[in-house]
C-alpha cells in the first residue's frame, strides 16, 4: 500500500474502505494480489450489474480490439456507435414505446446530468431547478448544486445556485404528502421558490441511504411537473439498467420523463454516459456541447453486447426473483437484530439495511470485508449497509454474503454489548 500513501491523494476513498490490492475478477467474485477472495456487494456503485468481466462481453471486446476496431472517435460516426444505437432502440426504446433521442456526453454519470441541467435550462430560458433532499447526482458543480449532502456541498464552492430542496417521498413522515408540499410552493409566486426549468429526481435515492419514491409519488410528480411546464429529469445512473427489477428505473410507475440520465452499468462495466430526451427538446446548436471522450467505442461494443441480456425477461425475472431473496434475509436480520436495525428498504436488487447506531454500520461493514464481503454504506452519515450485488450474481453466493453480513452483525453486535462490560469492569 505504500505507493498509494505516498503518491495518492488524500482523496482516495474505497481504498480505505477497501484495503487490499485487488487483481483479478470474474462476475461476482474479486481477487487480490496474494489470490484472496472476495464476494462483491458493491458491483462498481451500480457499474457492474451485468458482473466482473462478463465472458461475452471480455470476448466482443477482444474481438473489437484485434481487428483494430477504431478506439477514439470523439462523436464521428463509428460501426461500434451505430451498433449500439440501433440495439438500444430496438431492444430497450421501441419495446417500451419511448421516442427518445440520445446524447452522448463525457463518460462518467455527472457528464450527463450537467447536459440534462444546461439543455433545461437553454431550452426553458429558466435557471433554477428543482432538486430532493438526500439527493445525489455527482460531484462537478452543476451536479454538486442539486446534491444534497453537505459534506460534498461546502458551501465555499460557491456552487449552491439555481437550485432548491424540496422534501422527497416520505421525509416529513408518512402522513405528508410531499408533492402537495412541492406544489404550494409553485403555486404561490411569494414563495420564493421560482418555477424551475426542471425537477431532477432519482426514484430510489442510492446514495441517499436507500429511499424508494412510491409509485404514485413519481406519477403525482410527473402531473404537476407537466401543469406547470416544468421538465422532469429522471436520474438513473444507479438505478437504471435492470437494478430495480425493469431496464428503467420509473416504468414501474408508468411515467415518461422528459428527459433520463444514463451511466454506470450502461457501458458493460466501461465509462459511458449519455443523455435521453424528448425528441422536441434536442434544440442545442451543432457542436454546441462538446467533450473528447464522448466517443468510447470500447463502452459502446461491450455496452451492445450486454443489451443482449435484455432479449428477453430472463435477467428481469431473476431480478425480481433474487430481490425478494434478498428482502426476505434482510427482514429476518432485521428481526433478529432488532435492537440495532431500525429499517429495511429497497426494490428489485438494491437494498439497504439501516441503523441509527452509530458507527454500527461502519463497523459492520469492516468486518464483513475481513470476512471477505465487500459491501459499501450510504446515506448521510453513514447509517445505511447498502446491498447492491451484481444482477448475476448465482443464488448460492447470494446467500452466501447474506450469510457473511449476519456473521458480522451477530458479532458486532456482541462486541458492542460486551465493551460497556469491560468498561465497568475496568473502573
Ligand atoms: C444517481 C446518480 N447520479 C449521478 C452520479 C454520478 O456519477 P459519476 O460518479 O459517474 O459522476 C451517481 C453516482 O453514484 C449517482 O448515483
Amino acid at each position: 500500500m505504500r505507493i498509494f500513501e505516498e503518491l495518492e491523494s488524500r482523496v482516495r476513498g474505497y481504498i480505505r474502505s477497501f484495503p487490499a490490492i485487488f487483481d483479478t475478477a470474474r462476475g461476482s467474485h474479486l481477487y487480490d494480489e496474494h489470490g484472496k477472495e472476495f464476494i462483491d456487494f458493491f458491483a462498481g456503485a451500480g457499474t457492474l450489474n451485468y458482473g466482473h468481466n462478463d465472458p461475452a462481453i471480455t470476448q466482443a471486446l477482444i474481438d473489437y480490439l484485434q481487428r483494430d476496431g477504431i478506439v477514439h472517435s470523439l462523436d464521428k460516426a463509428t460501426v461500434a456507435k451505430q451498433q449500439f444505437m440501433q440495439k438500444f432502440r430496438d431492444t430497450i426504446l421501441m419495446p417500451r414505446n419511448l421516442d427518445y433521442k440520445m446524447q452522448f456526453t463525457g463518460p462518467t454519470g455527472t457528464n450527463a446530468v450537467e447536459t440534462a441541467l444546461k439543455l433545461a435550462r437553454m431550452v426553458k430560458r429558466r435557471s433554477n431547478v428543482i432538486a430532493f433532499t438526500n439527493a445525489y447526482h455527482g460531484l462537478t458543480m452543476g451536479s454538486l448544486a442539486v446534491t444534497g449532502n453537505s459534506f460534498y456541498r461546502d458551501e465555499s464552492y460557491g456552487v449552491r445556485h439555481n437550485s432548491d430542496f424540496m422534501p422527497y417521498d416520505g421525509y416529513l413522515g408518512p402522513e405528508v404528502n410531499t408533492i402537495d408540499y412541492l406544489r404550494r410552493f409553485l403555486d404561490d409566486q411569494s414563495s420564493g421558490v421560482d418555477i424551475p426549468a426542471a425537477v431532477i429526481v432519482e426514484t430510489v435515492q442510492g446514495e441517499g441511504g436507500i429511499h424508494v419514491a412510491s409509485d404514485i409519488w413519481l406519477r403525482d410528480l410527473e402531473k404537476l411537473c407537466r401543469e406547470f411546464g416544468i421538465l422532469l429529469i429522471v436520474d438513473d445512473i444507479q438505478m437504471g439498467n435492470g437494478r430495480t427489477g425493469t431496464f428503467f428505473s420509473f416504468e414501474r410507475a408508468g411515467i415518461q420523463p422528459d428527459m433520463v440520465t444514463l451511466s454506470k452499468a450502461i457501458g458493460g462495466g466501461l465509462p459511458m454516459a449519455l443523455l435521453l430526451m424528448r425528441r422536441e427538446l434536442d434544440q442545442w446548436q451543432p457542436g454546441e456541447h462538446s467533450g473528447t471522450f464522448r466517443g468510447n467505442n470500447l463502452a459502446f461494443v461491450a455496452a451492445t453486447k450486454a443489451l443482449e441480456y435484455w432479449d428477453n425477461d430472463g435477467l428481469a425475472s431473476e431480478v425480481r426473483r433474487k430481490g425478494a431473496i434478498m428482502e426476505e434475509e434482510l427482514n429476518r436480520l432485521a428481526d433478529k437484530y432488532d435492537d440495532v436495525i431500525t429499517a429495511v428498504r429497497g426494490v428489485g436488487m438494491v437494498w439497504g439495511l439501516e441503523s441509527l447506531t452509530p458507527g454500527l454500520p461502519t463497523d459492520v461493514a469492516r468486518s464483513a470485508f475481513d470476512k471477505g464481503v465487500v459491501i459499501e454504506l450510504s446515506g448521510a452519515d453513514d447509517h445505511v449497509v447498502k446491498f447492491l450485488p451484481a444482477l448475476t450474481i448465482d443464488e448460492e453466493t447470494l446467500r452466501e454474503g447474506l450469510a457473511i453480513i449476519d456473521e458480522a452483525l451477530g458479532e458486532v453486535v456482541a462486541d458492542r454489548q460486551r465493551r460497556p462490560m469491560q468498561m465497568e469492569a475496568a473502573q
